[in-house]
C-alpha cells in the first residue's frame, strides 16, 4: 500500500513510518524538517520511503504541494494519517486569537484540505482507501491548559464520523486514534510532577507507548480492519 504520514520527522509520526515500513508498504512523509532519524529509516528502506518539507500550517497551498508535487495522480493512494499537529496550551482566559488560528490551520484546516484530496485521489483509482487521525485523549478526560488544544482534535473526531458516513458507501473508512500522554517532543516541556499526576490518571500507571499508538494506526489501514470505520480507538494505557 501507498500511505501519506504527516508529521514524520519524529516522535508518533517517525514510529508510523518505521512499522508500515516493516510490514512492505510505501510511505509518503511530509513534515517541515528532514532529520537525521528519517533519513536513517529512508537509507534502510531504500525505494520505499519518500520525503518533502511542507509546511502544513498552509492550508491554502496543500492542494499544490502535497497534491500536485508530491503524492500526484499518477501514485494510488491506499491510507493517510494525519498525525501532525502542535499543542497550543494555555488557560482560557489568556487565549489568544492569533496562535489559536495558527493550531487550527496544522490541526485542523490543512488536513481537512488533505482528506479532501486524498478523497479524490481515491475515487480516481477507485481504491478502498483508509484515512487515520491522531486525536488527543484531553478531548475525552480535559485537562487545564489544554482546552484550545483539546478543541481542536475534537473537530478531527467529528470531522472523521462524518467523512466515514459520507465515504462509506464507495468503501473509504475513516478512524481516529486517541493517544493518551506519550513521552515525546510534544510533551517535553512539562515538569516531572505534572507528568506523575498524568500518569496517575492511567489504569497503567505509566505513559503510552508510542509504538503501541502506531502498530493501532498501521491495523486500522490494513484490510484486518476492513469493518471499522468512524471510530475512535483509545491507545491510553486506561485514561480515566
Ligand atoms: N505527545 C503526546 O503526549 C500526545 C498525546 C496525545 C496525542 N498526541 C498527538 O500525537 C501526534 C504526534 O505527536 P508527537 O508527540 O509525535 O509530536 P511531536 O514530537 O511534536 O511531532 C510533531 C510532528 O508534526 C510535525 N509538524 C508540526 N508542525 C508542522 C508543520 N507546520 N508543518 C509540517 N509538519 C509539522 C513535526 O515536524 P517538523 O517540526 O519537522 O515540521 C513532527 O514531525 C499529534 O497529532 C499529537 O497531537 C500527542
Amino acid at each position: 500500500m501507498n500511505i501519506l504520514v504527516t508529521g514524520c520527522s519524529r516522535g508518533v509520526g517517525l514510529e508510523i513510518c518505521s512499522v508500515l515500513l516493516r510490514e512492505g508498504h510505501t510511505v509518503y512523509g511530509v513534515a517541515r524538517s528532514y532529520t537525521d532519524e528519517f533519513i536513517a529509516l529512508e537509507q534502510q528502506y531504500s525505494g520505499k520511503l519518500f520525503f518533502k518539507s511542507i509546511d502544513l500550517s498552509d492550508s491554502e497551498g496543500a492542494r499544490k504541494s502535497v497534491f500536485k508535487e508530491f503524492i500526484t495522480n499518477d501514485v494510488v493512494l491506499h491510507g493517510y494519517v494525519n498525525n501532525a499537529a502542535i499543542a497550543y496550551d494555555d488557560i482560557v482566559t489568556n487565549l489568544n486569537l492569533d496562535r489559536l488560528k495558527a493550531m487550527y490551520e496544522v490541526n485542523v484546516f490543512t488536513p481537512m484540505m488533505i482528506t479532501k484530496y486524498a478523497i479524490r485521489n481515491m475515487l480516481l483509482h477507485k481504491t478502498k482507501g483508509s484515512i487515520i487521525h491522531i486525536s488527543s485523549i484531553s478531548v475525552h478526560t480535559g485537562y487545564k491548559g489544554l482546552a484550545m488544544y483539546a478543541s481542536s482534535k475534537g473537530a478531527l473526531e467529528a470531522f472523521s464520523k462524518d467523512t466515514a458516513r459520507e465515504w462509506g458507501p464507495l468503501g473509504i473508512r475513516s478512524n481516529v486514534v486517541v493517544p493518551g500522554f506519550m513521552a515525546t517532543a510534544m510533551s517535553a516541556s512539562l515538569t516531572e510532577d505534572q507528568r506523575d499526576k498524568i500518569y496517575a490518571r492511567t489504569s497503567l500507571k505509566a505513559a503510552t507507548s508510542v509504538n503501541s499508538v502506531a502498530e493501532t494506526v498501521a491495523f486500522l489501514l490494513s484490510d484486518k480492519a476492513c469493518s471499522i470505520t468512524g471510530q475512535n480507538v483509545h491507545v491510553d494505557n486506561g485514561t480515566i
